[in-house]
């Protein structure tokens, strides 16, 4: 994740049919090509007028919102929130289906959550909660988890807080196969977690 201008449409780890039949090809299609690509996209093209901030990671960006010109900080924040947290989304799925967290991530879910069922009892609720388009997250504060959710396209990442999962519950993440039925969206998510990959951001956080 630490490309700088412009930014890559990063391609999915996965064929597009890959996550059936829990998410479509058509969802991951549109998700990816067409929604992804669009925020890349704007992010490039707001940042084609500043060479001084192009070599600035997407993290740096994000992190530096308040110091960058008055111009861009909206933008920067909806679209390089938009690439950042798609990027994550995406890297955090795997057709290996019904994995389960393991190891030092599993001790620190079971200390600071109290177990994975909990975990997904608590993260359901903030995909939930979660009014209108946004995301819920598992972020490590220097190893120490905690479940938000954030609205629209704003990153933990804004305030130095390390995300470790996210789950995009903006309806174009779901809307296409589930309608209205966000439960069922978050209910079926679970089984497509990559927890290897969790647990690989989770020990760069400690
Ligand atoms: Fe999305």
């Amino acid at each position: 994740m630490k490309q700088h201008y412009p930014f890559p449409l990063v391609p999915l780890p996965y064929p597009y049919d890959g996550l059936t039949p829990e998410l479509s090809k058509e969802i991951l299609t549109f998700h990816h090509d067409k929604h992804l690509k669009t925020y890349v996209d704007n992010l490039n093209n707001l940042l084609a007028g500043y060479p001084d901030l192009q070599n600035l990671s997407l993290e740096d960006l994000l992190m530096q919102l308040d110091s960058l010109p008055k111009a861009l900080q909206t933008g920067v924040q909806n679209n390089g929130g938009g690439v950042y947290n798609h990027n994550l989304y995406f890297a955090c799925m795997t057709p290996e289906k019904n994995l389960k967290p393991e190891g030092e991530l599993l001790t620190a879910m079971n200390r600071d959550i109290g177990s994975y069922e909990e975990f997904v009892t608590k993260f359901t609720a903030a995909a939930m909660g979660q009014f209108g388009s946004g995301y819920a997250w598992l972020i490590s504060k220097n190893g120490s988890l905690q479940i938000i959710n954030l609205p629209n396209q704003n990153t933990p990442i804004a305030k130095g807080i390390k995300p470790i999962l996210n789950l995009d519950v903006w309806e174009h993440a779901y809307y296409l196969q589930y309608q209205n039925r966000r439960a069922e969206y978050v209910q079926n998510w679970f089984s497509l977690v990559n927890w290897p990959y969790v647990s690989e951001l989770y020990l760069q956080s400690c």
